[in-house]
Formats: structure tokens, C-alpha cells, sequence
């Protein structure tokens, strides 16, 4: 599929977790438009090979080990940033699914810290760096369908990903009068390699849930991040985009 064409020269991004999965399309697609993009991963080994395959754009890209559970690795990221920032793409995230019972306290703490406070750490720390003069400054939080409608097996996740919600609305009302605005994107069932590597009966069965018949791509989300970091898009605030194919309807 096509990237809808953006420029987003002169813009610099921080994409979380931005090494892999839909955080490396994010990636690829915002310096594919031009902009300067500083990708924030706690795998090393994703970081190197992220490295590798975007080196073409080795002028335009910034990549540090961060852990956006640890506020000093943020902090040290931050202060070792080459430029000022414009968009923040809040996306790194994990899971750890169990039905309630077998929840455990580590399987929920985990979840929040990196799903949920993760973006809180992320969006103080930088918070300083944002372009001040820019009146397009953006933060793009990367939620889940699951986090509107709950999902079996998901309560830390749901949890999460619903405080993600209510965390950017927040922000949105607050910051607004300061030149950002602050959006959510509820991604349904996005193709990654992990889901690639799922039975494919049970994608198929997945696929005939969803009305536009077919599964997520990473360009789907990619492409709803770079519209919401446009600077057409600059009267959408506080909201939450579902790119779900209308798997909910
Ligand atoms: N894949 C889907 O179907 C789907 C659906 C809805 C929402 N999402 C959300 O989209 C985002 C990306 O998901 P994905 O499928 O690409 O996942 P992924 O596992 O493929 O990639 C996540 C990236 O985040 C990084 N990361 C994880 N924890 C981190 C931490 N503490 N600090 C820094 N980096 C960290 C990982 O190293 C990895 O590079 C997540 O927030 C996820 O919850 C995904």
C-alpha cells in the first residue's frame, strides 16, 4: 500500500518503541516525509537492526536505548537529544495476558508501568524539549481498541490502554493553549510479526470479523499517525482515532 504523502521536513520526531513492529513503520514513514526522527527502544538488538535497515536515512535518524519504565534513562535520552522536538508518538508497548485468576501482581504492574506510566514518563521528560515557538506541536498515543471495549484475558492490558484515553484528553484540554494537541489512536488487529507468526486459521477467523474483511497493516496506523502529526490535522484534539477496520460495529 502506498504511504499517503506527507512533508515533514524540518520536523522532528521521538517515536517510543519505535525499533519495531508498528513503532519501525512509524519510523520509516515520518523519514520517508523528511523529518528527523529519534527512535526510543530498550532492545538493543532491535536498535541495531533498525539501525541497519534504515541507513539510507542515517542523516535524518537518532536512535537511544531507552526504557520508558526508567525516568533517568529518559531523562538521559532527552538531555542527549540533537534538536528540539515537534511530535512525540507514544507506541512502545507490551503485553502479558492471562484470564483475571491467573493474573498475576507482576503480569499487571508490568503492564501499567510500561503501557500506561510509560507514557506519562515519556511525555514529562521531554515535555522541556518540544519546539517552544512551534504552534504544531503534537503527542500521538498509541491506545488499543481493547482499551475502549475490554477484551477476555486483557484486564492489564484493557486497564492500560483505557488509562492511555484519559491520560491524552487530559493533556489535550491542558495543552491545547500551548500549541499541542494530543490524540489517541485505537489500532485493531495489526499484521506484525508476531501476529504473522499465529495460526493462520485463527487470522483467518480473525479477518471474518473485521467488516472491511482484512487485518490491520502497520501502514494503516502509520499513516493515521503522520494525518494526526499534520499540520492539517490541527484541530483535532483530545481525540481517539480507531483504525479498526470497524471491527467493533
Ligand atoms: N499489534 C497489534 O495488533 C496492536 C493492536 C493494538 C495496539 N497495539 C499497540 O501498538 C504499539 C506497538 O505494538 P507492536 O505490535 O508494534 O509491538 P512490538 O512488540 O512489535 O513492538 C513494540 C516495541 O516497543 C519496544 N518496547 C517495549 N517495551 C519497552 C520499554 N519499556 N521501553 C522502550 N521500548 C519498549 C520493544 O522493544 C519493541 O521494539 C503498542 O503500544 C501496542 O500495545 C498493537
Amino acid at each position: 500500500m502506498e504511504n499517503i504523502k506527507f512533508n515533514f521536513n524540518d520536523k522532528n520526531v521521538v517515536v517510543t518503541g519505535g525499533a519495531s513492529g508498528i513503532g519501525f513503520k512509524i519510523t520509516s514513514s515520518f523519514l520517508q516525509a523528511g523529518a528527523k526522527v529519534s527512535i526510543w527502544d530498550y532492545s538493543q538488538e532491535a536498535l541495531d537492526v533498525a539501525k541497519k535497515e534504515l541507513a539510507q536515512y542515517a542523516s535524518q535518524l537518532h536512535l537511544a536505548q531507552v526504557d520508558v519504565t526508567n525516568r533517568q534513562s529518559i531523562s538521559a535520552a532527552a538531555t542527549s537529544l540533537p534538536w528540539a522536538v515537534d511530535v512525540l508518538i507514544n507506541n512502545a508497548g507490551i503485553t502479558r495476558d492471562k484470564s483475571f485468576a491467573k493474573l498475576s501482581e507482576s503480569d499487571w504492574d508490568a503492564v501499567i508501568s510500561t503501557n500506561l506510566t510509560g507514557l506519562f514518563n515519556v511525555a514529562k521528560g521531554l515535555f522541556e524539549k518540544f519546539n517552544g515557538s512551534s504552534a504544531q506541536k503534537r503527542i500521538i498515543n498509541i491506545s488499543s481498541v481493547v482499551g475502549l471495549y475490554g477484551n477476555f484475558g486483557q484486564a492489564n492490558y484493557a486497564s492500560a490502554k483505557a488509562g492511555v484515553i484519559g491520560f491524552t484528553k487530559t493533556l489535550g484540554k491542558e495543552l491545547g493553549r500551548k500549541g499541542f494537541t494530543v490524540n489517541a489512536i485505537a489500532p485493531g488487529f495489526i499484521r506484525t510479526a508476531m501476529t504473522n507468526a499465529m495460526p493462520k486459521e485463527v487470522l483467518t477467523g480473525m479477518e471474518a470479523k473485521v467488516p472491511v474483511a482484512r487485518l490491520g497493516e502497520v501502514e494503516d496506523i502509520a499513516n493515521a499517525c503522520m494525518f494526526l502529526a499534520s499540520e492539517q490535522a490541527s484541530y483535532i484534539n483530545g481525540t481517539v482515532v480507531s483504525v479498526d477496520g470497524g471491527i467493533v460495529l
